[in-house]
């Protein structure tokens, strides 16, 4: 890429803020080692062995050290690890990854996800992270999880659609999961969506881009931030 280019982008907020945030993270690093460390490694080299031949859906996150350093940049940039001791809740916990991240943070964390994959079972068993069986569903509400939350997170979202119909929520569902996330959130809490693509490659529709902004979000491209006051 030619300079000029290269400060033309630079000039642009988007890239300028992925770049300030790059930036952070090397100032305000979270080492992979220590957290690894933590890992019963035999239990893990198990859990390796019984997946290094298995063409199970997810099997790819057996690849502990991979989505562990997705988990720590996750983490940074929530900057998790430069504030006071959270709440958090995890939908579509998976394996539990993000939840072992930020508990070696010092926050305390739960995840809700639905229980058909064994290999996330173990992992969440392996970090010691805590799971409600739960299936989200639209217009339905979540359970009462006996606490609040600072913060509500949700990466690679995959319960936001159906895919046998490739139906997807739109702004009315979405409306229905924000008002009734906020029931389980602390004043000022916050809920951050990581969202996965659909078919077309686009994360969400023009009337739900819009949804989001009206509704005081943060967006960029996959990543929807609401904070409240
Ligand atoms: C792509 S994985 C992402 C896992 C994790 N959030 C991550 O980023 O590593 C999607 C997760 O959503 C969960 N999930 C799918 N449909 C769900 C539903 N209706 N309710 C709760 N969790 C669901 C899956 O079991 C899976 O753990």
């Amino acid at each position: 890429m030619r300079f000029s280019h290269k400060v033309a982008k630079l000039a642009q907020p988007l890239t300028y803020r992925r770049a300030w945030r790059r930036a952070q993270r090397v100032i305000h690093p979270i080492p992979l080692e220590p957290l690894y460390a933590k890992i019963d490694q035999l239990r893990l080299s198990e859990i390796q062995a019984s997946q290094a031949t298995s063409d199970a859906h997810y099997a790819k996150y057996a690849d502990v050290k991979r989505w562990l350093r997705l988990n720590i940049v996750r983490a940074q940039d929530l900057k998790l690890h430069r504030t006071r001791p959270l709440s958090l809740l995890d939908l579509g916990c998976g394996g539990g990854f993000f939840l072992f991240v930020l508990q070696h943070l010092g926050h305390t964390g739960l995840g809700l996800d639905i229980d058909e994959f064994p290999l996330f079972t173990e992992l969440l068993d392996l970090f010691q992270v805590e799971r409600r069986i739960w299936t989200i569903r639209p217009n339905e509400p979540l359970p009462d999880l006996g606490r609040k939350f600072d913060l509500i997170t949700a990466f690679s979202i995959d319960f936001n659609r159906e895919s046998k119909r490739d139906w997807w929520w739109g702004p009315p569902e979405w409306a229905f999961f924000l008002d009734d996330m906020r029931r389980h959130l602390n004043p000022g809490g916050r809920i951050f969506l990581g969202l996965n693509p659909g078919k077309n490659k686009e994360y969400y529709s023009p009337e739900l881009h819009e949804f989001f902004l009206n509704r005081g979000a943060t967006i960029e491209r996959e990543n929807v931030l609401f904070t409240f006051d």
